[in-house]
């Protein structure tokens, strides 16, 4: 029940009747609608004490701690779920200010034209694929993404692959468990000190990756068409750039770090793959689409791969029957390289400061309070 209200009801059904009509009133009453009657008639005051402040709605999970930041000072809708109820989302962004969303959200089409108040959309992580960016754009909607904010578990995710398929004897649990005892087939796992891990892609994660491995003893080159030859970058990171077909026929380790775009679309393609050192492992934690998954699992399963990890896909689930189900030395995880404990808070603190900010210097008209 909302507070400053004192009410003579005292049946939970009458107080569930009143609280439906309440919110009606309040959807009704919002900030321009409010804006509108105390222009035209400058005396008249609200009947009530309106919550009227600006309306954020969040289709899925936020951390808790920055939900009630948040909630602290605007109208905060937070429905994880929401995103799995197209209808509903529909309705609701007809109402936001300000729209928070990670990468299930797709917001374009039906659900950008009823956001007819929003001023801004928070992603809860990097990468707008999932975003109109240029629509946005053209209706004056900011667009903010938690750049940086998960780099670092990306970057731990692309080390740990490493190990793990570099030496192999990680995969033995059940046979060991069983009994068995695969010492010599697990025998031949290959160190990663000096070896050349080849980075495509280089921003927050990749610059981040290159600072870890170098660490480790490996050899990081990456590519990067925005990054010129001469750009700091290089020398202050240590990395070498090079080419992408130089790269890819010279790395042990190559791992992708790229938005999803035209260009980058099918970037690794069979062409490609054809073009990787023998026995060398790819590890894609960008977006699926970077990656032409039919040809990746010929390419393990012929040999010509040692090995992939794969945290994003073409179709996310994995439908039935994707070629990937049965590729040999292949680690898939479901789309959490980004996702830990502490970077869900940094992505979700970074993310509801920043439009929390754009709200209050917006023209959002707050109306009477
Ligand atoms: N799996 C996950 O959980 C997860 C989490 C975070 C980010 N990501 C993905 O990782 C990507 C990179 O994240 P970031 O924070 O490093 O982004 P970023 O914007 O800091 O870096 C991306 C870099 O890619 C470069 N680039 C663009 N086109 C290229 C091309 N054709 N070839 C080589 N480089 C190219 C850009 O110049 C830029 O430097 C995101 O776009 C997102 O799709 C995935």
């Amino acid at each position: 029940m909302s507070e400053g209200l004192t009410l003579p009801l005292a049946s939970g059904a009458s107080l569930r009747f009143y609280d439906r009509w309440l919110q009606r009133w309040r959807e009704w009453m919002r900030a321009d609608t409010l804006a509108y009657l105390m222009s035209e008639t400058p005396d008249w005051k609200p009947p009530m004490n309106l919550d009227t402040k600006p309306r954020i709605l969040i289709s899925e999970f936020m951390d808790d701690s920055a939900v009630a930041a948040l909630a602290s000072e605007f109208d905060v809708i937070y429905q994880p779920d929401l995103v799995d109820r197209p209808a509903d989302l529909l309705e609701a962004a007809r109402h936001a200010d300000a729209l928070i969303v990670r990468n299930r959200t797709q917001v374009r089409g039906e659900l950008l034209a009823a956001l007819k108040r929003a001023k801004v959309i928070g992603r809860l992580g990097v990468g707008l694929d999932n975003i109109d960016v240029s629509a946005c754009q053209s209706r004056q909607i900011g667009v903010i993404p938690a750049s940086g904010a998960n780099a670092q578990a990306v970057a731990e995710y692309v080390i740990a692959s490493i190990f793990l398929l570099l030496r192999g004897a990680y995969f033995s649990s059940s046979a060991v468990g069983a009994g068995q005892w695969p010492r010599t087939a697990l025998s031949n796992g290959r160190e990663i000190a000096g070896k050349q891990l080849g980075l495509v892609g280089f921003g927050f994660i990749g610059q981040l990756t290159a600072k870890l491995a170098r660490g480790l003893g490996l050899t990081v080159v990456a590519h990067d068409p925005a990054l010129a030859p001469d750009a700091p970058v290089w020398a202050e990171t240590g990395v070498t750039p090079l080419g992408l077909d130089s790269l890819l026929g010279s790395s042990d380790i190559v791992s992708l770090h790229v938005p999803l775009l035209p260009q980058t679309c099918n970037l690794i393609d069979a062409e490609r793959l054809s073009r990787f050192k023998p026995g060398a492992i790819l590890i894609n934690s960008a977006r699926g689409g970077v990656v032409d998954e039919v040809a990746l699992a010929a390419a393990l399963s012929s040999g010509q791969l040692g090995g992939a990890a794969l945290d994003v896909f073409d179709a996310e689930p994995l439908p039935a029957g994707s070629p990937l189900a049965d590729a040999p030395n292949l680690l898939l995880t479901p789309h959490i390289a980004g996702l830990t404990v502490e970077s869900n808070q940094r992505v979700s603190a970074l993310v509801a400061e920043r439009v929390a900010q754009a709200l209050r210097s917006s023209e959002v008209n707050h109306g009477a309070h």
